[in-house]
């Protein structure tokens, strides 16, 4: 929920702005770090979700590692104080400066995604004389059963490396003297809801894992990567995700031996509650058969609905006792049909002015704010 007062206060001086509640994400940081400690499983944060220097701070402070995907991101992760050795770097295209970013911050682990990139990050090492960790992520073919876009894991995808490639794999690595093969990686796709998909990857995580040691190969690191979902559509009754169950899953499923370490890579579930879009309600017009709501926030400063047609939950907080009794196609000022948060939603009969929050938006949210029509740049709040 918000501080109504920081709320109000706030948007006296400028909207929109994006609203953090350090409160709640302190609580699921130690929420998902009892539920892993349990089984001792290493959770890295995944930066591109939210970059937010004080977000990244807490998240730090919380003793999570961290997993880029950028050399903008490995260096945020540096500056913030992540230890390198909790760092990992995935990535479909690094490039040449990229790796040596990671190479220079001796980062715990690459996760390769192809054979090529193995031997530019061998070439790479050699030349600083150094031994790169890596581990290899497998396109395991396993259905998130989520949004096209937001699908990672099936062969049709450009992510990983694919099962039938796994010889070539083996025979560069004998060949790479400059790297230490630390063990396997997987992401499947993001806002996974359906349980069952985490024990389809666990079978193929024990199969890729087999294939390996089969050929004298040892595995250490299994990276199971992120992907848990939230409910967007009940961000204060479920405002924290059930990791207790998520990480029992692995436990139950994944076969680990001793002396192996699991590693996980969440973003969304970790952040995505904790925070809303603030935005002012510019105009209220009338279309031909739909009232709309038109806010001084758009597409350029969340871009998940037009994207992906996510749903967030869009609350009129300046008239909160008042009947939700008006359906509204609540939009944004960008010149874009696109640019539009949500359809026929029902709000309380809505006034310039008004303030509007659009929840769930701590992940992929403030991270992919563009600068589409010259948009003036958005505030931030923090609540404790
Ligand atoms: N690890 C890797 C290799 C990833 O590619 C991702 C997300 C994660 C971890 C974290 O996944 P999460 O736990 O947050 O689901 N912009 C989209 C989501 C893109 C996810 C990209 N990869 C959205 O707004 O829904």
């Amino acid at each position: 929920m918000f501080n109504a007062n920081i709320v109000a206060g706030f948007a006296q001086q400028q909207t929109p702005f994006y609203y953090y509640d350090l409160g709640l994400l302190k609580n699921t940081l130690t929420a998902c770090n009892t539920a892993a400690a349990k089984y001792n499983f290493h959770v890295h944060f995944a930066l591109k979700a939210n970059c937010n220097k004080t977000i990244l701070a807490l998240i730090k402070d919380n003793g999570l590692g961290a997993d880029c995907v950028s050399g903008g991101e490995l260096i945020r992760a540096n500056e913030t104080g992540f230890d390198a050795q909790k760092t990992v770097f995935a990535g479909v295209g690094k490039s040449d400066s990229e790796i040596n970013i990671a190479l220079d911050l001796d980062i715990f682990c690459f996760n390769v995604e192809s054979v090529q990139e193995l031997f530019v990050i061998n070439e790479l090492a050699q030349a600083k004389n150094k031994t790169a960790g890596i581990a290899i992520r497998v396109n395991p073919n396993v259905d998130a059963h989520t949004h096209q876009y937001i699908t990672t894991g099936l062969d049709e995808n450009k992510f990983g490396i694919n099962m039938w490639e796994l010889p070539a794999v083996a025979e560069a690595l004998k060949a790479c003297k400059n790297l230490k093969f630390l063990g396997i990686h997987f992401h499947i796709g993001s806002q996974i809801t359906n349980m069952n998909v985490f024990k389809s990857l666990c079978v193929k995580v024990n199969e890729v894992q087999n294939w390996f040691e089969e050929r004298g190969m040892p595995v250490k690191v299994l990276n199971v990567g992120g992907g848990l979902g939230i409910n967007y559509h009940q961000p204060d009754e479920d405002a924290m995700v059930d990791f207790e169950a998520y990480f029992k899953i692995f436990n139950d499923f994944l076969e680990v031996k001793p002396g192996k370490e699991v590693h996980f890579e969440l973003g969304r579930a970790l952040v995505a509650q904790c925070s809303s879009l603030i935005s002012k309600v510019l105009y209220v017009k009338n279309g031909k058969n739909k009232n709309f709501v038109i806010l001084d926030a758009g597409m350029s400063e969340l871009i998940r609905p037009a994207l992906y047609q996510a749903y967030h939950q869009i609350e009129n907080i300046s008239q909160l006792d008042k009947n939700m009794n008006t359906k509204y196609d609540v939009v944004g000022p960008v010149c874009e049909s696109s640019d539009c948060f949500g359809k026929e939603v029902m709000l309380p009969e809505t006034q310039r002015g008004n303030l509007v929050a659009i929840r769930s938006t701590g992940a992929y949210g403030e991270v992919m704010i563009s600068v589409y029509n010259l948009r003036p740049a958005i505030g931030f709040v923090f609540s404790e």
